[in-house]
């Protein structure tokens, strides 16, 4: 079945996460002012509208006070023409509170949209500069609802919680001053639930944090599921798996589902306590108050200011409980998209240019064009060389053995070697090495005379093409993911050839040319079509070092020798290692490396191990046969 849970567990975020008690710990604030560097560029703005907002709110406080002065005056006067002057006070300062708060809006909406926007411009910029080790590390649902749905709960939080939190505390405090200047006492019952309620708040805030950051943790859990299944589509249905599929789907939303409805239980106990303590201190002021104004030691005016003070807070207090709820989901986002963005990305930092709409990592292989005249540039230097080269999974447990150990292992420039050995031996993972998509464990390897690890990354990537065995394709024209294998100065000329070696004419047969959209908002390709074009990005660039892994491996037999001929000229001029399973493309290499068991176990030509290696000729045997 496709892996469901699997992958989402072995993220590092989900090992720590499930029972954290030391979570909690972990200071909602501090995390949150990390976001300081994204809100600088929008804090004049911010601060105003923080401004505005506490002025409009202290605005309805002064309702109260209208309200006494009618009361005490034109009210017990008889006065209608006070009276309407009262209203039309109330009336202005109910519009001056509301064109307030639109101010507000109108300041925040735009720089907060900004902020957001470029916290995902970098989480995605630094994914893209991030090691292959660490993608083959995390669930892409964890990366794509850290993209998503946390960004989103930030820009909430900016907009909403951050300025409230701060706007209600300062009507609170404004509002208990009044009410205590009214009347001390009657203040005084109305502070009595304020130290239950901060504990209730306190001890809420602890318990939210965690069940917060399991929810948003299990959207990731989510999203990679929906992720797989989409992609995986064919083999979900090719093997009637849609039922288990969705009942591995219906039970994740389930835990989902139970972690949402924990938090609202939470929500729900806090807001019970905020919302009745303070109601029941309003009930014993109005009894207290009433019983005053009756025994005349308490004027009817204040007692109405009073209680409509009372309850002129009563929202920015109730409202405190999601407020906090929400700030608590703004600082585990944070926390998770700071996760992602602590993580080390290679360096130094590769100049790369603009991928085309990438979302899977591979890195399909870049290359520089070449200066025009250097035709036989591949026939100086010294070759690429393996030293004494030992590698091991970064994420393989320490006292496994290297997937690949020493490995010497010369190509002379211009020469072009093969690299047969049995499925799993690690032909893959050692061409991997020279573009360093990952770092060998010890060991070095040098690109004529140079160590790899001293260049540049766009240094290196400008003499090394590449071809995977997946041959991926962005959501492109099919010009653009050609030449992608080159630098920007690249055109139709380029376009042309790479197309011509690769034997991938056909672009010019599809609806619009090689313009038409391919990848997965495009036209689907063949397996084979798709090979071809990732080979002809590969030797667009003419790169110096050409790295292919079983390029052809998806052909017919006669597509691969029409390939293979085109392909012996580019070959001619640069120095290749080419992974190959069947003896045809073998014939393209000068010489061959037999791999086994992690190391080179002979080199020589086609023809001196077949006759000398019996490992040689027994994976060369079945293949020959079938090649016939
Ligand atoms: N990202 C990875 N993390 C950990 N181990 C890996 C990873 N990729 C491959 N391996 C392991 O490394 C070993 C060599 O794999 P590799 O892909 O290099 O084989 P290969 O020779 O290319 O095989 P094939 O001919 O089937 O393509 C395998 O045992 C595989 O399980
Ligand atoms: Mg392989």
């Amino acid at each position: 079945m496709v892996t469901t849970r699997a992958t989402a567990e072995e993220s590092p975020d989900q090992s720590d996460q499930s029972d954290q008690p030391d979570q909690s710990g972990r200071s909602a604030v501090r995390t949150l002012l990390r976001l300081w560097p994204y809100v600088r560029p929008a804090r004049v703005r911010l601060f105003t509208a923080a401004a505005v907002a506490v002025v409009a709110s202290c605005l309805t406080l002064v309702i109260p006070l209208v309200l006494k002065w009618m009361v005490d005056g034109p009210v017990a006067d008889r006065d209608p023409a006070g009276v309407w002057l009262g209203a039309l006070y109330l009336l202005l300062l109910g519009f001056a509170e509301a064109l307030l708060f639109g101010l507000r809006r109108w300041l925040v909406a735009r720089p907060l949209a900004g902020v957001e926007a470029s916290m995902r411009a970098d989480l995605y910029r630094h994914l893209q500069r991030l090691p292959v080790a660490f993608h083959d590390r995390w669930a892409s649902g964890q990366l794509l609802s850290r993209g998503t749905t946390d960004l989103m709960l930030l820009r909430m939080f900016l907009a909403f919680p951050l300025t409230f939190l701060l706007v209600n505390s300062v009507t609170i405090l404004v509002g208990v001053i009044i009410m205590l200047l009214q009347d001390w006492t009657l203040g005084l019952v109305i502070l009595i639930p304020a130290v239950p309620v901060m504990v209730t708040c306190v001890v809420f805030e602890k318990r939210y944090a965690s069940v917060a950051r399991r929810a948003q943790d299990q959207v990731g859990d989510l999203t990679t599921v929906v992720e797989e299944s989409v992609l995986g589509i064919r083999i979900i249905k090719g093997f009637g798996r849609h039922r288990s599929q969705a009942r591995a789907f219906r039970e994740l939303s389930r835990t989902l589902r139970g972690t949402e409805l924990h938090k609202a239980r939470l929500l729900a106990t806090i807001w019970g306590v905020i919302v009745t303590l303070p109601e029941l201190a309003i009930g014993a002021a109005l009894v207290l108050g009433t019983v005053q104004v009756a025994d005349g030691g308490l004027s009817a005016g204040t007692l109405v200011a009073f209680l409509s003070t009372a309850l002129a807070l009563r929202w920015p207090v109730d409202s405190i409980g999601f407020l906090l709820a929400m700030s608590q989901e703004a600082a585990t986002a944070t926390e998770r998209y700071f996760e992602v963005m602590d993580a080390v990305p290679e360096e130094p930092a590769p100049a790369a240019p603009a991928t085309v709409g990438s979302r899977s990592a591979g890195r399909n292989g870049w290359a520089q064009p070449a200066a025009p005249g250097t035709g036989s540039k591949g026939l100086r230097g010294d070759g690429l060389r393996f030293h004494n080269v030992q590698f091991r999974y970064p994420d393989a447990p320490q006292d496994s053995p290297p997937v690949l150990h020493d490995i010497d292992l010369h190509i002379r420039p211009g020469e072009s070697m093969a690299l047969v050995g049995a499925t799993g031996s690690g032909k893959t993972t050692l061409t991997a090495l020279v573009p360093r998509l990952h770092e060998v464990t010890s060991g070095r390897i040098t690109l004529d005379g140079d160590d790899i690890t001293a260049m540049s990354r766009k240094q290196l990537r400008s003499l090394v093409a590449v071809a995977f065995e997946e041959p991926t394709l962005f959501s492109a024209s099919v010009a653009d993911n050609v030449l992608m294998g080159t630098g920007d100065g690249a055109g139709e000329p380029e376009l042309e050839r790479a197309l011509a070696v690769a034997q991938a004419d056909f672009a010019h047969a599809l609806p619009h040319g090689t313009e038409t959209q391919v990848g997965e908002q495009g036209l689907s390709l063949s397996g084979g079509q798709r090979q071809r074009l990732a080979l002809a990005r590969a030797v667009v660039g003419r790169p110096r070092f050409l790295v292919l892994d079983d390029p052809l491996s998806a052909l017919d037999v006669h597509t691969e020798a029409a390939v293979e001929a085109a392909l012996r000229e580019v070959l001619a001029e640069t120095t290749a290692l080419i992974v190959a399973h069947r003896p045809s493309t073998v014939l393209l290499a000068d010489r061959v490396a037999l791999l086994s068991e992690g190391r080179i176990a002979a080199v020589g030509t086609h023809h001196e191990l077949l006759r000398g290696n019996a490992e040689y000729a027994h994976l060369m045997a079945g293949t020959e046969e079938a090649d016939r």
